[in-house]
């Protein structure tokens, strides 16, 4: 399983990637932590990894937090003892000792030991501090961070013990200041411009701190809990709302695989549709080609992945799915080998869950 937060998509997007290369499937943190839910089936042994983003040189507060209270159960009552464990932390420039900090949380709170720990250089979306990289320049920084992906993607399937990040002398000094003060975090900058405003509450639905609600159809943001994750301000559809005096002025990012998807709980607040369906927002994006293919190459992968959550396999990934089919056939093919006469019509207990051979089956038709 792996568990990953995103606001903007990188980190989904590399969590998507690793998961098709080690036939894994994933499961989000925010989600969990919107809902309370933190008590997750494990098996003996299967591989645990952790996908988010770097803030401030540390982790996000929200994966602390998950890290403390998730529950790993296990069919035999015993503690959960992973086959492989990893984090790959995905950032701007560099990661300072963030992979250090979850190493010693998860052994504290958890009990596990990290083998690996990996990041990628990808687009920096701290609107507040910079504007997010735009057009050419955002594109050439997502396919440097497609190679990296893949790159440790391999690595993670081969399940190399290896602790290879984008540390930074500056990153490596700065985290142990940020480490503890930078994680309370005031609400206070966060603002909306009621002129551009729709009320739409996407905003609302999509902090994983329930931390926004709407009051006169505007958002107002409350409490203690907010993670900084600037997700409210880069999805909202209509640039509205803002964090301090610049963020009216920078152009928002997401990246394309979050480009068009906003998560099912959305739906849950609003009390329109059923709370399984993905409720796609238009965006308004620049008429170019390669954007385009990519929207609609994650349209695509979302709507697999829903397609197949509707079958009632909420945290499998499509494509696990698909190699386990290939298995079976390959399986089922061997078996024919060594046993020709049971191709013969007659029938195979072992077979009855097994994909059907089409190939096999029209050549019998013919033959007929
Ligand atoms: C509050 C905040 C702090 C950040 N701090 C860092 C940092 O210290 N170093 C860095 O390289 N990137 C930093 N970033 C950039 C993100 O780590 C990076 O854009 C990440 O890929 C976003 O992941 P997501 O799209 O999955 O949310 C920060 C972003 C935010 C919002
Ligand atoms: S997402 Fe934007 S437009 Fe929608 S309610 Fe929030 S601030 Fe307003
Ligand atoms: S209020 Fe905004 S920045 Fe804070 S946790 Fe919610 S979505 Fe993230």
């Amino acid at each position: 399983m792996i568990f990953y937060f995103s606001a903007t998509g990188n980190s989904l997007a590399a969590a998507r990637s690793i998961a098709a290369v080690s036939k894994d499937t994933i499961s989000d943190i925010g989600h969990a932590t919107k809902c309370s839910a933190y008590n997750f089936f494990m098996q003996q042994g299967e591989n645990l990894g952790f996908v988010f983003p770097v803030y401030a040189w540390s982790t996000p507060r929200i994966v602390d937090e998950f890290i403390k209270k998730v529950h790993f159960i296990t069919g035999n009552g015993k503690p959960f003892v992973p086959g492989y464990c990893y984090v790959v932390i995905t950032c701007g420039s560099e990661v300072g000792s963030a992979a250090r900090f979850f190493e010693e949380e998860l052994s504290h709170y958890r009990s596990i030991r990290l083998d690996a720990s990996y990041s990628i250089q990808t687009v920096g979306n701290c609107i507040y501090l910079y504007e997010p990289a735009q057009g050419a320049k955002q594109e050439k920084a997502l396919a440097k961070a497609d190679r990296q992906i893949k790159d440790v993607a391999y690595h993670i399937d081969g399940k190399r013990m290896v602790h290879q990040e984008h540390r930074g002398t500056v990153g490596a000094i700065a985290s142990h200041f940020t480490n503890k003060s930078a994680k309370s975090y005031s609400v206070e900058p966060f603002h909306v411009d009621s002129e551009l405003c729709n009320g739409c509450g996407i905003c609302v639905a999509v902090c994983p701190t329930n931390t926004i609600s709407l009051r006169s159809g505007a958002p107002v943001w409350e409490g203690n809990e907010c993670t900084q994750c600037l997700a409210c301000i880069h999805r909202c559809p209509c640039n509205a709302s803002q964090f301090g005096k610049k963020t009216a002025r920078r152009s928002r990012y997401l990246n394309p695989v979050m480009a068009s998807v906003v998560t099912p709980h959305a739906s849950v607040r609003f009390g329109e549709e059923d709370p399984d369906e993905p409720v796609y927002i238009p965006m308004i994006v620049k008429k170019d080609k390669k954007r385009q293919s990519n929207i609609k190459n994650a349209r695509q992968r979302i709507s697999a992945f829903t397609a197949h959550a509707r079958r009632g396999k909420e945290h499998t990934y499509p494509y696990a799915d698909k190699t386990a089919a290939l298995q079976r056939l390959r399986r089922q093919n061997a078996r024919k080998r060594q046993f020709p006469e049971d191709t013969n019509g007659v029938s195979n207990a072992d077979d009855t869950n097994s994909v059907d051979n089409t190939s096999e089956t029209q050549k019998n038709k013919g033959t007929k």
